[in-house]
């Protein structure tokens, strides 16, 4: 039967894989054939034929990237594994460094030798112990292997490797604001351009990725991309991981192909653990739309964008029929309001105004009229920061306010919850 799954065998975490594990599933193989046969130009070519895309949330084509920065002028260039991982809850960076280290830096070693960099940084989350001291094992036993260090398997190229733990605010996994925290200052993102691939980390080229990005690279490179095509739709090709949380009564992260349906996936899950039927739910995380419950919907970047939604990073929350989703939007306008780094004065004042506004109508304190203002606030200022936040807010928002009508209005007459 064809493999529906690429970086967890049996679709889930199982067991922490050690460089010996891996190696016999073939791990580290197409590393050494690329480093020793086939050159920088085919592992981006083969990149490309697999039209792998980042799995970070924005969906970039990631060839695109590693050739940009493979061009690149610089006296040294830089990979950066990117675990910052504080998107409200997902996990699956941290549980792919934790179970399967060595496929993330063999991806990442690949993505080197791509772009000729000399050193990977795996920024992780300052939260994840555990998955560092992985990440420093699987680091020790492939320098005591020959993948890392000089002249690699009696070839020029020379690479090295460390850790940086990254700081919690949820910006700092921007991809400029990463550069910033690995510069020593406040994680901040920076205008662009220049974009990191030209001008990254101490104004050398620089690719950033993400961690389950870089984990699909070296399947790609040993067994082909015609057999990594053969996995997906139509257009989205590969597995995703998706992060589910305590809500669900199997919570966990999961493997499945792009165009698996929702009900495969809501059945791995077992429901939610209330047994309750579900009201909503949120694939991608707290910047996707909102979409009712549907079996039959199947999970890929297409398919998600055509509902005006998004896969994101995985992340897929759910809510019961009891739930108020006027105090779930809250929560998430909350959470950006807080988020927002306060450089960009468009972002700050959308972000806080838009909680306050929120706060009031939950509190029955607001004029009818001010729940307008919402869409309005989210359309001025579209695009007008340095990074992505400033349009966060819109999807998760707008669609709540569009499918749960009743519970913004029950709110704005009573200030209570129709559905307690
Ligand atoms: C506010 C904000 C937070 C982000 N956090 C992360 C993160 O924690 N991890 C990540 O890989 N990408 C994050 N990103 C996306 C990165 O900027 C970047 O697009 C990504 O690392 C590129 O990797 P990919 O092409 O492999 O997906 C974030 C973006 C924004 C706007």
């Amino acid at each position: 039967m064809m493999s529906r799954t690429i970086l967890f065998p049996s679709g889930k975490p199982e067991q922490k894989e050690t460089l010996a594990e891996y190696r016999r599933r073939g791990g580290y193989d197409g590393y050494c054939w690329a480093v020793t046969h086939d050159g920088a130009a085919a592992v981006i070519e083969q990149i490309t034929q697999a039209r792998l895309r980042g799995r970070g949330g924005a969906g970039f084509p990631t060839a695109q990237k590693i050739a940009l920065c493979a061009q690149a002028e610089g006296r040294h260039k830089y990979v950066v594994v990117n675990g910052g991982e504080d998107e409200p809850g997902s996990f699956k960076d941290r549980t792919l460094l934790e179970y399967t280290p060595h496929a993330v830096l063999e991806g990442a070693l690949l993505a080197a030798f791509a772009v000729g960099a000399n050193q990977v940084i795996f920024y992780t989350n300052e939260g994840y112990t555990e998955a560092r001291e992985r990440i420093w094992e699987a680091l020790e036993e492939a320098r005591m292997a020959g993948f890392l260090g000089d002249e690699i398997l009696g070839t020029n190229f020379s690479i090295d490797a460390d850790t940086k733990a990254a700081p919690t605010p949820y910006v700092a996994g921007e991809d400029t604001a990463v550069l910033e925290a690995l510069e020593g200052r406040e994680p901040k993102p920076r205008p662009k351009p220049p974009y990191p691939v030209t001008a990254g980390l101490n104004g050398q080229p620089t690719l950033v990725n993400n961690v389950e990005t870089l984990a699909n690279i070296p399947p790609i490179i040993r067994y082909g991309p015609e057999w990594y095509r053969r996995i997906g739709t139509a257009e989205s090709f590969g597995t995703m991981l998706y992060s589910l949380n305590e809500e669900w009564a199997n919570p966990g992260v999961y493997e499945l192909p792009y165009g698996a349906t929702e009900g495969e996936l809501v059945k791995l899950a077992g429901g939610l653990k209330s047994g309750a039927p579900l009201r909503a739910i949120l694939h991608g995380g707290p910047s996707s739309a909102f979409l009712l419950p549907n079996p039959d919907r199947v999970l890929s970047p297409e398919s998600l964008r055509a509902e005006n939604s998004s896969i994101g990073c995985g992340v897929t929350r759910a809510y019961g029929e009891s739930t108020c989703m006027m105090d779930v939007a809250l929560d998430i306008a909350r959470f950006f309001a807080k988020e927002c780094c306060g450089q960009c004065p468009a972002c700050r004042m959308e972000t806080s105004n838009i909680a306050t506004i929120l706060e009031k109508v939950l509190l029955g304190q607001a004029p009818a009229l001010m729940l307008d203002q919402i869409p309005k606030l989210l359309e001025f200022n579209k695009g007008k920061g340095y990074c992505s936040l400033i349009n966060m807010p819109g999807p998760p928002l707008l669609s709540a306010m569009k499918l749960f009508p009743e519970d913004f209005e029950a709110h704005l007459k009573t200030g209570s919850c129709p559905t307690k």
